[in-house]
């Protein structure tokens, strides 16, 4: 593995000259002791397209304990972003396994989900994404929630925006695009093996966040707050991202249909986290 590691090193650092001048070592765990944030993606290969990224649970879980543990012995404080899937159940796990304070373990979550939706929006309505507001909810994974009840552009409602724009309003592609939002990843896998590019992009926006103080919102994955009904689980919701990690979580209108959703999304990644074994582990 260090090999590995190696190798990535000197690929990188033949970038350096070309791009941004950036220290790449191959480390040592005792290396992250002051280190403001870390970012875990060890885990199990993408390669086999077609698996969910639920079936890689207990290795992936057992490789997050190793890692959390070695990394919470060097740095009790930085904050922990987690890549690894499944990133909901993993999230919660490296939570309790760290015994760190819920608004500094985050998932990436849906936050690569959300970008994948704003662009196909984007394009169908011939729009820059960053104009286009709209959410992914939910399981980073088959149960997610595109929340388009609530999507809007420059404030207007999607429905409203394409009746003033004489532009087509179709329920029926509105829910392609979240269906070719949701499988996205399987796509990609599929006809390249394993993603990358939109998963780091979105490592670097959160983790930039963090180290900015930027108090900007993203779909992380993060613990849900008891009064939303959802149980004891982690998943994507709308979260104010800043220094302190996870500075508060929003709670956005959502219909009926996307209402029950989420619910049956928590219930899923609550099975998930019912096949794990916690010991003592509890969560502040
Ligand atoms: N959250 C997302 O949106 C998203 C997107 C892409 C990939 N992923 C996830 O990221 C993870 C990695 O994917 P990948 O394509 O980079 O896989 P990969 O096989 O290319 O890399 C996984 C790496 O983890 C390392 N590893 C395994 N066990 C380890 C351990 N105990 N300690 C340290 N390192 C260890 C391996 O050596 C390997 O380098 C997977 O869980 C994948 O599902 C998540």
């Amino acid at each position: 593995m260090k090999t590995l590691a190696e190798g990535h090193v000197h690929d990188l650092k033949d970038a350096v000259l070309s791009s941004h001048t950036t220290r790449i070592v191959a480390g040592e765990f005792s290396d992250c002791s002051s280190a403001d944030v870390i970012v875990i993606t060890a885990g199990v290969s993408q390669i086999q397209s077609m698996r969910s990224r639920r079936d890689d649970l207990h290795e992936s879980a057992a490789i997050i304990r190793d890692i959390i543990t070695e990394v919470r012995r060097y740095n009790s404080d930085g904050i922990v972003v987690i890549a690894s899937n499944p990133v909901d159940a993993l999230t919660y796990a490296a939570l309790k396994w760290s015994g760190s304070p819920s608004a500094r373990v985050i998932g990436s979550g849906t936050s690569l989900d959300t970008s994948r939706l704003r662009w196909r929006l984007g394009e169908r309505y011939g729009i820059s994404p960053h104009n286009v507001h709209a959410y992914v909810i939910g399981e980073h994974g088959d149960s997610q929630v595109a929340a388009l009840s609530s999507a809007h552009i420059a404030g207007i409602p999607l429905e409203e925006f394409c009746r003033d724009q004489e532009l087509p309003y179709d329920e029926a592609d509105l829910k392609t695009v979240a269906d070719e939002t949701r499988t996205a990843g399987y796509t990609i896998r599929a006809e390249k093996g394993a993603t990358y590019y939109g998963i780091g992009a979105a490592l670097v926006r959160i983790v930039t966040a963090i180290l900015r103080d930027e108090r900007a919102v993203f779909t992380v994955s993060t613990l849900v707050p008891p009064p939303m009904g959802l149980g004891d689980v982690c998943l994507s919701l709308p979260a104010i991202i800043g220094s302190g990690g996870v500075e508060r979580i929003l709670s956005i209108p959502l219909n009926e249909a996307e209402r029950r959703a989420l619910k049956r999304s928590a219930e899923i990644v609550r099975q998930d986290l019912g096949t794990l074994d916690f010991g003592a582990a509890t969560l502040r």
